[in-house]
């Protein structure tokens, strides 16, 4: 309906503030001014608005559509979503004309960025005097008109969706005549009133050995760099919301890999331009130019992300990574593709330059460049496509050279090269996944040991994706390590307010002889045993499971911790061996767990040669319907010993079973109270139960 309403000020502030998820922070948006609700699209029909095409249906939406990221930001039960049927449908719609009484107009918009194609206008004799667009985002932010100039005269809306291709969308919502602005609570005042909420990084599903980002939304690990006693993660970050939008470079630091001091964000989207993912290097020799000598600069090499284009960019700081200067001459690398992301850049010593990696994402295609100075780049080589199909992309690759293990893990003084790349869909448990390849690299190309090898995978279980290798880690230290983000593209929009995703445990890579030949290995970094406290002595002395399905109890845990787990066990050839975690129950009898409610389970079976975490009964699982769901490793054991170690934080389960030879991570959502391990099983013989409670990286410093 498109009416006059004289909104009462409060409903309609408080309902800006529950929308925008302000109230549990107890913070009110200001709102000075009388507010004009022209139209709020929350009636049954868009009455009052002539509506063509088949892109808006007969009737405002409810929210998100078939197909669509989430919506958020829209005011009331109602709102314009041209994504009727996705991108491809088009259409108009124009509002009766109005009377401009007021200085400002404002409105809530939000999807596709194009002025010509995707927008919506205030238009007064048939003529545009504003026009406002989405930022390629779900998420709907305010846009204000000044219209002081055309006050008293009479005006239209006019809302079009011309464009089919992605972002071909419009969301508007709560079209409103004001006297001030309408400007939601600033990032720095949610953030300071967080900070001092009792709630501050202690919620219950926030990790407590993972790093989070206090607020809102968070995907990939980015510009991973060690540099003057200092790890840098920098990483995917939308400062606005908790959905993915506005991507920009979030930052933090650490000087052990665990405690994470969060820092302002780094790297900002700027106009149309938004902060894809990249790296972050110590320019040592000052190749670019963009330090001294004495005082080497970070550079950042990140993605341009454009409407309709993909570049690599440039940033540098010269105080330790506080500041960051985007280069005038950016972007240093366009072939003016659509889909060309994801740099990750090293020194390769050899040749004495600068090697990219970076990805022709639709078309699957990796390309290697070489440059001096990290400002002109030359093409040297391409790999792919390759590894697992069907996907619908590959992005964030990595590449780094490993030492080889023997089938004991003792070092054997040779290296190869791994390439590690993302698929977006079509991985291993579902979803998005990684998947590696090992071979040579001679500065100029990548060689695969088996053009033919198959997908190897990163990680069996659905929540490690686009991990990335840390950059400049001392010689003397000489580990390659990386972090993952811990969640899915098929399932990302996780139950956890008021921030979303998590990045795994940082890992330790190296490569190991196999029956099967050379194989990824990755271990939780060593820093993790730091936050052991004293080992668990309340285990109950089972040695040989005979009960099947009879469980008992390893650790009780009142409240929860995040623990540290290693269990070693003979199994027989038709043997198995469970572990419950995160167990729910309700009392405990004979050191078992009464009516049991739920957990997660890690089960290995010696007949099948499987290992498979089940997250089915996990908690909160319905949240998505792909969430559900057992994942499994094919896991061939010698001499019949299976050893395991998993790191259980208050949302993820990350197993490394055989040293870290299969790895499964999968986030998992307990209900309060479920924080106990049982074990069962038969045919298996306990070799080694340990058990330690983490101290947490936020509280417990
Ligand atoms: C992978 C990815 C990258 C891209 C970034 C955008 O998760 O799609 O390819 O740079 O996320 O946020």
């Amino acid at each position: 309906m498109f009416v006059r309403i004289l909104s009462a000020l409060p409903p309609f502030a408080a309902l800006r503030c529950a929308v925008l998820g302000f109230i549990a922070l107890g913070l009110a948006a200001t709102v000075c001014c009388a507010n004009e609700v022209l139209e709020s699209f929350d009636g049954v029909n868009y009455a009052g608005w002539q509506v063509r095409g088949d892109a808006f249906g007969d009737s405002p939406a409810t929210g998100t559509l078939p197909g669509q990221q989430e919506v958020q930001g829209f005011v009331g039960a109602g709102l314009v979503n041209s994504f009727l049927n996705g991108d491809r449908t088009t259409g108009e719609m124009l509002s009766e004309p109005f009377v401009i009484d007021a200085d400002h107009a404002a409105l809530l918009v939000g999807g596709g960025r194009d002025t010509e194609r995707v927008f919506v206008e205030l238009v007064i004799d048939g003529e545009r005097v504003a026009v406002a667009t989405g930022a390629e985002s779900e998420q709907l932010a305010w846009a204000n008109w000044d219209v002081r100039e055309h006050r008293g005269r009479t005006a239209r809306i006019r809302i079009v969706d011309n464009a089919t291709g992605g972002w071909g969308h419009l969301l508007v919502d709560a079209i409103t005549l004001t006297d001030e602005p309408i400007r939601a609570p600033g990032r720095d005042a949610l953030l300071a009133a967080y900070r001092t909420s009792a709630e501050y990084l202690r919620e219950p599903w926030r990790p407590q050995v993972h790093f989070t980002p206090e607020i809102h939304w968070m995907n990939d690990p980015n510009g991973l760099v060690y540099h003057r006693g200092e790890y840098h993660l920098f990483y995917q970050y939308n400062p606005f919301g908790i959905a993915w939008g506005h991507m920009s470079w979030g930052h933090a630091v650490s000087p052990d890999l665990m405690h994470w001091e969060h820092l302002p964000v780094a790297l900002w989207e700027e106009g149309d331009e938004m902060i894809f993912s990249g790296c972050a290097v110590v320019d040592r020799g000052n190749t670019s130019g963009f330090g001294t000598a004495d005082n080497p600069p970070l550079v950042a090499v990140y993605t341009s992300h454009r409407p309709g284009n993909q570049a690599q960019s440039l940033a540098y700081s010269t105080d330790d990574g506080r500041t960051w200067t985007k280069h005038a001459g950016n972007p240093v690398l366009d072939i003016g593709e659509a889909d060309f992301r994801d740099p990750k850049v090293f020194w390769h010593e050899p040749t004495e330059r600068w090697v990219m990696v970076v990805s022709l994402a639709v078309a699957k295609r990796l390309q290697f460049y070489g440059s001096d100075d990290l400002k002109s780049w030359k093409l040297l080589s391409e790999f792919g496509p390759a590894g697992a199909e069907p996907k619908p992309n590959w992005e964030c690759p990595d590449l780094f050279e490993l030492p080889i293990e023997d089938a004991r893990g003792r070092p054997t003084g040779r290296t190869a090269w791994v390439l590690e790349v993302d698929m977006g869909g079509g991985s291993v448990a579902g979803g998005s996944g990684g998947e590696y390849f090992v071979g040579d690299f001679d500065g100029q190309r990548f060689a695969c040991h088996d053009p033919s090898q198959p997908a190897y995978w990163v990680d069996y279980g659905r929540d490690f994706y686009a991990p990335v290798s840390w950059s400049d880690i001392p010689a003397d230290d000489g580990r390659r390590i990386w972090i993952g983000w811990m969640n899915n593209w098929e399932t990302h929009l996780l139950p956890t307010d008021p921030w979303r995703s998590a990045m795994s445990v940082p890992r330790t890579l190296s490569l190991r002889e196999t029956a099967d030949g050379l194989r990824l290995v990755q271990r939780p970094v060593r820093e993790l045993e730091a936050l052991r406290g004293p080992e668990v002595r309340q285990l109950e002395t089972v040695r040989v499971l005979d009960k099947g399905e009879e469980a008992s109890l390893v650790v009780q845990q009142p409240s929860f911790s995040p623990l540290d787990l290693v269990l070693e066990c003979e199994v027989q050839d038709d043997g198995f061996v469970w572990l419950d975690l995160l167990a729910g129950g309700d009392e405990l009898t004979d050191g078992e767990l009464a009516n049991d409610t739920e957990a997660t389970r890690l089960r290995y079976d010696a007949s099948t040669e499987r290992l498979s975490l089940d997250r089915t009964r996990s908690g909160e699982v319905d949240f998505h319907e792909k969430f559900a769901g057992v994942h499994t490793a094919p896991l061939t054991l010698d001499e019949r010993r299976l050893q395991l170690r998993i790191i259980l934080d208050a949302s993820s389960v990350e197993v490394f079973a055989q040293d870290g030879r299969v790895v499964l991570t999968d986030r998992v959502f307990p209900s309060p109270g479920s924080h106990h391990v049982r074990i069962g099983g038969a045919g298996a013989e306990i070799k080694k139960l340990q058990v330690w409670p983490l101290r947490s990286i936020w509280r417990d410093n």
